[in-house]
């Protein structure tokens, strides 16, 4: 039986589908509200990722930050937040960016394997590192985090770059979007998907489990495998056929 963990991607991006803004400080897209609730999700999984850009541009501390939810957690045998995992091509990654610094909890950093000496010398005992063959793919990482790392729950908190190979390689459960009410128009900043192909089409669509308005954000919650049971959109019956016959009618 496959030990894959759940993956929920969570981001938040503008109207026009991008994460961050492309002036150094970055752009805060979403709104204390919503932020609570990310810190709901995080606390439901048991493990974190973001790539290393976001590690290197945010310097996220990727905690449970409510303490409540920290609570909830140590009296269910978790530990207080949950792992903490980056991959890395370059090995470029700070041993003092709060990623490594801040929480008492591990940290797996995946990197190919010809890396996998020199950034466990960078790092020393901060962080896990897990050669993973020639080249990181992110079915090697889940199949790692599963059986080896007994992660049952992965929450991918982007960048683009590693949202985009999860959504490539359907190796998602449940997308939580949010929907920032702002343009960003910038050509060199970063989108939350990259081109390419993508198990969802025009004819084979993804399933619209819930919609949520969170102040002035929208949340939207797509169910992309059998494996998430959030509960259907009341009034989403639309199909294929119906949008073909909606575009014809323009
Ligand atoms: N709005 C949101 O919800 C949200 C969430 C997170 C991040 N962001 C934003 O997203 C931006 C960063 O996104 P991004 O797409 O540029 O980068 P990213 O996805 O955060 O990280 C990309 C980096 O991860 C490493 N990586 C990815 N796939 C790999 C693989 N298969 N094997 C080895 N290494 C791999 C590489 O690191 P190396 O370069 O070290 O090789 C790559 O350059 C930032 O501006 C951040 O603020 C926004």
């Amino acid at each position: 039986m496959s030990v894959r963990p759940y993956v929920t991607l969570s981001c938040a991006m503008s109207i026009d589908g991008y994460l961050d803004g492309s002036a150094p400080r970055r752009l805060a897209m979403s709104n204390e509200a919503d932020f609570d609730r990310v810190d709901e999700v995080r606390s439901r999984n048991d493990a974190i990722m973001v790539g290393a850009s976001t590690v290197r541009r945010d310097n996220p501390r990727l905690l449970v930050r409510d303490a409540g939810r920290r609570a909830r957690r140590l009296s269910s045998g978790c530990a207080v937040s949950p792992v903490k995992v980056t991959v890395t091509a370059s090995g470029e990654l700070s041993p003092d960016a709060a990623f490594f610094t801040v929480g008492d909890v591990p940290r797996l950093v995946y990197t190919p394997s010809e890396g996998e000496r020199r950034l466990r010398a960078r790092l020393g005992d901060r962080a896990t590192v897990v050669g993973l063959g020639t080249q990181v793919t992110m079915a090697a990482l889940l199949d790692d985090l599963g059986e080896r790392r007994a992660v049952r729950r992965l929450m991918v908190e982007g960048g683009g770059t590693v949202l985009t190979q999860f959504l490539q390689a359907d190796l998602v459960d449940e997308l939580q979007l949010v929907i920032a009410p702002f343009f960003v128009g910038e050509p060199g900043a970063p989108r939350a998907a990259a081109a390419g192909r993508y198990p969802w089409t025009a004819s084979r669509r993804a399933r619209l489990a819930d919609t949520q308005q969170i102040g002035d954000v929208v949340l939207l919650r797509y169910a992309l495998s059998d494996r998430c049971d959030v509960r259907p959109d009341p009034g989403g019956t639309a199909t294929a056929d119906d949008a073909a016959a909606s575009s014809e009618r323009l």
